[in-house]
């Protein structure tokens, strides 16, 4: 039936959270970012740092992946990619296991050097160990590393005649701290890890441990793997995709669609529900009905936003979409209703134009659990975009999927014949690398917590008091009527005071 809402929809901008008395309990060192990322069973996937990298071309790669699960969040894997690639980037990420890494290629002594060489070439792996069955659970004899032989020489020789013997091994080590001490010990890079009869169980990598002691938040899955999650397309031909995708152990599906209100979102949720038991996420939707959808199909999370993404163009091309608040509003109050009905809780994404931590603190206090961000993880070494050196500053290339760039036609339901843009490609400021920016993203996050009286998200959820600003009321909150100095500008030093 025709509607016209005359109630203007909100953006998160238009929000700002009233402090709360803040407690001892409130104090940033004790504020926890744990948050749910989707139902699991009976269970959550949780994060302990509620950021998603997008599913996009020119911002989730392998290291993007990598980093995020690394410190606590995680990252979906675009769809434009093949199914191969895809596919490898998820087991690519998975490899990391909380230091311990048993995603390992091995060799038996027999193998040619040339089968490692193509091997090295493919993978990028650097260190193999040699079994006596060359498979990963044979007996450790040897190790072999990409500098142990010449390439113009060696190609025919048996792996046996360059592989090191007499290896310095951890014997059914499982702490890593002993695993670390032993490293320093043997001056080693990495450790082989073996059960008492000799057989492989795992390598520890330095560069890996040191991460990890360093941060301690990764997120990982019940096998202590790094988190990652793919996205999918709506479209049959991608069904292969996603049998191929459950089989290479990704921990969550993402259903790619800009408008996820559709029949064939509710196809293939149904058709993943039916034969797996990976998660999936669903999205996008701005409006309750489509919640009511979702919920109904058991989806095991929920992405909201429309038209609200940095670079997208929908509204301006389509006239749809909604102010990120209201849908925010509307689909959490839908959600609190199921979880009252139903005892079954959905977390909500929060997908577009969440560019900083005050952004991010409004959409997980209007009742997001966590926040999926293109452009914000655009300006880190990380994200797969070009670095360019344009009018004197460091920017990285940022474009969306559905422009001519991103070509990303399953996402917006287009056909390459009559195709048009539904978002834009440009850049943004280079930032350096997520490691080094994310602690204070957190660190700022936090501190909203801290002044809105909120041990965690789940407290947020329950206790935030929002207020509607009005347009001079934001106005005072922004820097005005002075000038900000940048770094580089150097001001002349005044001769003497001011005459009147
Ligand atoms: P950002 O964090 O504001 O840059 O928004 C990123 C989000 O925008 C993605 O996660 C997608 O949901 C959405 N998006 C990506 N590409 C496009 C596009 O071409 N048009 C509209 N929305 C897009």
């Amino acid at each position: 039936m025709k509607m016209i809402l005359k109630e203007p929809g909100l953006g998160l901008r238009d929000f700002r959270i009233l402090p709360a008395y803040t407690e001892l309990k409130h104090k940033t060192e004790n504020v926890s970012l744990r948050t749910r990322l989707c139902r699991h069973g009976d269970d959550f996937i949780c994060l302990n740092l509620p950021f998603l990298s997008a599913a996009m071309q020119a911002v989730t790669g392998t290291e993007m992946a990598t980093a995020l699960s690394t410190l606590g969040g995680a990252g979906v894997l675009p769809l434009i990619a093949s199914v191969e690639e895809q596919c490898r980037m998820v087991r690519a990420v998975k490899r990391h296991r909380g230091g311990f890494q048993t995603d390992l290629v091995t060799f038996s002594p027999n193998q040619k050097i040339r089968e490692l060489l193509t091997t090295i070439e493919k993978m990028s792996y650097s260190i193999f160990p040699i079994t006596d069955s060359g498979l990963f659970h044979g007996k450790l004899i040897g190790v072999i590393t990409d500098k142990d032989f010449d390439p113009r020489y060696d190609l025919d020789l048996d792996v046996r005649e360059r592989m090191k013997t007499g290896l310095q091994v951890g014997v059914e080590v499982d702490d890593l701290k002993e695993a670390n001490r032993l490293m320093i010990q043997y001056g080693r890079g990495f450790l082989p890890i073996v059960s008492r009869e000799g057989t492989l169980q795992s390598v520890v990598f330095k560069k890996d441990l040191d991460r990890h002691i360093k941060h301690p938040e990764e997120a990982v899955d019940a096998h202590k793997r790094h988190l990652v999650g793919a996205a999918i397309s709506t479209y049959p031909e991608d069904r292969s995709r996603i049998e191929a995708l459950v089989e290479s152990e990704v921990d969550f599906l993402v259903i790619d669609a800009s408008d996820g209100f559709t029949v064939f979102q509710k196809e293939t949720l149904e058709w993943i529900k039916h034969h797996f038991e990976t998660p999936v996420v669903a999205g996008n939707i701005v409006t309750p009905q489509a919640f009511e959808m979702f919920a109904g199909l058991e989806a095991d999370a929920v992405k909201i936003g429309m038209g609200i993404g940095s670079g997208c163009t929908t509204q301006e091309v389509k006239a749809t979409g909604r102010g990120q608040a209201t849908a925010i509003i509307e689909i959490a109050a839908a959600r609190n209703d199921h979880y009252k009905k139903t005892n079954i809780y959905i977390p909500l994404i929060a997908d577009g134009g969440i560019i900083s931590p005050a952004d991010i603190a409004v959409a997980l206090a209007l009742g997001a659990d966590s926040v999926m961000m293109g452009n914000f993880f655009a300006h880190f070494s990380e994200s797969p975009g070009e670095l360019l050196y344009i009018n004197g500053e460091y920017v990285k290339e940022y474009w969306m999927e559905g422009s001519r760039k991103g070509f990303n036609l399953r996402r917006y339901y287009q056909s390459s014949s009559a195709f048009f843009e539904e978002g834009v490609a440009g850049y943004v400021p280079y930032e350096g690398s997520v490691f080094d920016s994310i602690p204070s993203a957190k660190q700022r996050l936090k501190a909203t917590l801290s002044t809105s009286g909120a041990e965690s998200i789940q407290d947020l959820h329950k206790n935030a008091v929002l207020e509607l600003q009005s347009y001079s009321a934001s106005e005072a909150g922004r820097i005005h009527d002075m000038t900000v100095m940048k770094h580089r500008e150097t001001a002349l030093p005044v001769i003497g005071k001011a005459s009147h």
